[in-house]
């Protein structure tokens, strides 16, 4: 592309919303696969305010810093961290896992990191990176077999990772177990609720039997949760947790010449509009608008599983969050039918399934439509 010489912001702006009408948008509904969603207007109010500031030079943005701190303080409450905690807001749920492991490896100089067979991919990145080795625990029922943790413990442990809320199917894994054997044991344990983060605490709220799976656990030494996915704000939007700040000493570095004499993110310049458009969403929110959004997602997952298995479709098992796994011959084939209908869905080749996430975008009419097309591809 030749672009020695400029084009008018009128032709640049045009030229922009012609592109983007090729982009599925989240208030089509059509985007049936994504677990993240429409940041909410407040938030992309308040992320166009703060475009220009910093994180990665505190001193200079001191309101976005204390918006930052405004954000962790109440996130931290929501996940019951200790008074000691440390916070960061990355960019999201794989520059925590990898952050995590990071702590885990300098903190314990082991290499050996215990994870689930259903963890996310990032920490195949992590582990790459940092030169660990990824212990793989198979699952029971799609969640981590906390037995066989124990058999892969040894010297070289430098710690064990669990989900709350799989990328796949929402699956819980059993926390409290996992976080007593790690405390008895001695072993740093990362909760990675990347996706659970911004729903489970709120279905508890309402009386949802769901586990605990934050610092309530002395067991749990760090937790991520992405505001970037149900917290709906913009992206990127990642929140990570230490049950003490000084562990963040052992990943640290000195900073010669920006204002914060230490850092200890991956990321040296941070978005400060997503730190202010995390702040409004959640202040303008509250835990209350929370919880209405986490049970309209759980209400409408489960109208979409009447109506799926009343058309004669099978989960491959009972949603404990709001992801579906549709049971189908041959995922691939299907979703990219349903593609051509105009529905993005993500496939599990694993799991020989289709993956329905609901997120707070999706409309329940759509729903009905989705299952009439999906009746209709499985027919042809
Ligand atoms: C459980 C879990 N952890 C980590 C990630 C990675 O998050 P991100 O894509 O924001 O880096 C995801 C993404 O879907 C996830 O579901």
């Amino acid at each position: 592309m030749d672009w020695s010489k400029g084009k008018s912001q009128k032709n640049i702006m045009n030229e922009l919303k012609e592109t983007r009408k090729k982009d599925f948008t989240f208030s089509s509904s059509r985007i049936l696969g994504s677990m993240c969603t429409a940041p909410h207007p407040l938030a992309q109010q308040a992320a166009a305010l703060y475009m220009e500031t910093n994180m990665g030079d505190p001193e200079l943005f001191l309101g976005t810093k204390e918006l930052e701190k405004r954000v962790l303080n109440m996130a931290a409450d929501l996940l019951h961290a200790p008074p000691n905690y440390g916070g960061l807001f990355l960019s999201g749920g794989t520059e925590s896992n990898l952050t995590a492991l990071h702590i885990a490896r300098s903190l314990s100089h082991k290499k050996e990191i215990i994870i689930s067979q259903s963890a996310h991919f990032s920490l195949q990145k992590a582990a790459s990176l940092l030169k660990l080795k990824l212990r793989i625990v198979p699952t029971q029922k799609y969640q981590m077999d906390v037995h066989k943790i124990a058999n892969l413990v040894n010297d070289h442990t430098a710690g064990v990772m669990a989900v709350a809320g799989t990328t796949g199917l929402g699956i819980i894994d059993p926390i409290p177990d996992i976080a007593n054997l790690c405390h008895e044991e001695n072993l740093f344990f990362h909760v990675d609720a990347a996706f659970g983060g911004f729903i489970i605490p709120f279905l508890k709220k309402q009386g949802y039997p769901l586990p605990q799976f934050d610092f309530a656990l002395p067991g749990v030494s760090s937790i991520s949760l992405d505001p970037h996915k149900m917290g709906c704000s913009v992206i990127p939007s990642g929140l990570f947790f230490i049950r003490e700040k000084k562990w963040f000493e052992a990943i640290s570095v000195d900073t010669p010449y920006i204002s914060a004499k230490k850092q200890a993110s991956l990321s040296g310049t941070r978005p400060g509009a997503s730190v202010a458009a995390t702040y409004a969403v959640m202040r303008h929110l509250g835990q209350e608008g929370y919880i209405d959004m986490a049970k309209r997602c759980i209400d409408l997952t489960l109208y979409t599983k009447k109506v799926l298995q009343q058309s004669g479709f099978s989960l491959i098992t009972d949603p404990p969050l709001n992801i579906l796994g549709i049971q189908v011959s041959k995922p691939f084939q299907v979703s990219q039918k349903l593609l051509k209908k105009g529905w993005s869905i993500s496939y599990n080749t694993q799991l020989h399934c289709l993956r329905l996430v609901i997120m707070p975008h999706i409309k329940k009419r759509l729903i009905d439509q989705f299952v009439t097309d999906l009746q209709d591809v499985i027919k042809c």
